[in-house]
């Protein structure tokens, strides 16, 4: 019996380091609401007050009952487990605890949300430094880059970038997020919380990024089911301090070409692979389009085939026609047009050259 007993304890020992050792990463894994956006240390800190009331709560519940499991558990076939009945002490210490650790994370969560989240800009003068509208589509987004609120003629410039979202630290600074085609949500955790894209309607996000997330990229994602990609809708934020945000805004400026359009016909310029498989990265062409077909488009090996194959047609003025205006000629399996038709928009005539150049490698 003494034997037992003592087995028993080691028992205890060895799960109680179990559970301690789940505990401890809690905190690191555990993901709290936000941590860069505007104000928004006072969500992050009740997290935090609450993991560190759960955990304890959770270690002596979880305790307990293996105590129990091995304290009181029946030791032969015959013997009938120890009875109890009730323990009004024991009853009463439970239910006050439990009310003073409610009632404290009830005066905390008020406290909370009496804070202001709202962006000094917001408040004052309702001017942002910067306004990005951001674009969701299947499966990708678009940013668009205006200075101030984006309204004043002067102040129109616009950068289209896909993929990387880079925005300046300790600005003002107001996303307008939409969508092209069905519902998306554009969600980066660690900036702030959910916000739907949905077609036709504009949201909007105010950020003012802590300068502790300058030179980081922040990872989110797409946060709505769209559709069979809408894993790969990932949205990654690069933070830059002020200045070099103005700095790369400028430069982004100044290199943005005359976007192609739907010109089919005027010659191009000479294309390089390197810089087309850049090209097809930053627009996240990758998203539908693999070596080999996938549901969400023909493979690349298809559509080179198709383009050595297509009467009349040399195969760079298929690959052309099939990027600026890719309704015109539909891959046999692929009924349903589903590839955005902006890209036009969003090329200049050196970049459709480098991805057709890219592209010709399959
Ligand atoms: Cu877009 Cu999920």
């Amino acid at each position: 019996m003494k034997r037992y007993k003592h087995l028993a304890w080691i028992w205890v020992a060895v799960m109680g380091v179990l559970l301690l050792a789940f505990a401890i990463p809690a905190r690191v894994l555990a993901h709290g609401p936000s941590k860069g956006g505007a104000n928004t240390d006072a969500i992050d800190g009740l997290f935090n007050i609450t993991l560190w009331i759960a955990i304890p709560v959770f270690l002596l519940v979880e305790g307990l009952i293996i105590y129990a499991i091995i304290r009181y558990r029946r030791r032969s076939a015959s013997e009938d487990p120890e009875q109890v009945h009730g323990n009004t002490s024991l009853e009463i210490t439970w239910t006050i605890l439990s009310f003073v650790i409610v009632a404290v994370l009830f005066a905390l969560t008020v406290r909370a949300l009496q804070t202001d989240y709202e962006v000094d800009a917001q408040n004052e003068d309702n001017e942002p430094d910067y306004t990005v509208e951001v674009t969701g589509y299947m499966f990708n987004w678009d940013y668009r880059y205006y200075y101030g609120d984006g309204t004043s003629p002067t102040d129109d410039t616009k950068v289209i970038k896909t993929r990387y979202l880079t925005l300046p630290a300790e600005e003002a600074v107001l996303l307008k997020i939409t969508s092209t085609d069905v519902q998306h949500s554009f969600w980066v955790p660690d900036l702030a919380g959910k916000v739907d894209a949905i077609p036709g309607y504009v949201n909007t996000m105010w950020l003012q990024i802590d300068d502790g997330f300058i030179g980081e990229t922040v990872p989110g994602n797409c946060a709505e089911y769209c559709g069979t990609l809408h894993y790969n809708m990932l949205i990654d934020v690069n933070v830059l301090s002020s200045d070099d945000f103005a700095a790369w805004l400028a430069s982004e400026e100044s290199q943005v070409g005359a976007p192609i359009g739907t010109d089919l016909e005027t010659p191009l310029p000479m294309g390089d692979f390197e810089r087309g498989e850049q090209v097809f990265t930053a627009n996240a062409c990758s998203a539908c389009h693999a070596p080999e077909d996938q549901v969400a488009g023909p493979g690349l090996n298809r559509i080179m085939r198709d383009a050595n194959t297509h009467e009349g047609y040399t195969v760079e003025e298929h690959l052309r026609e099939s990027i600026l205006d890719p309704c015109a000629y539909l891959t046999e399996g692929w009924d349903v047009c589903s590839m955005p038709q902006n890209y036009g928009e969003k090329l200049t005539a050196q970049e459709l050259a480098d991805l057709i150049e890219y592209l010709k490698e399959y």
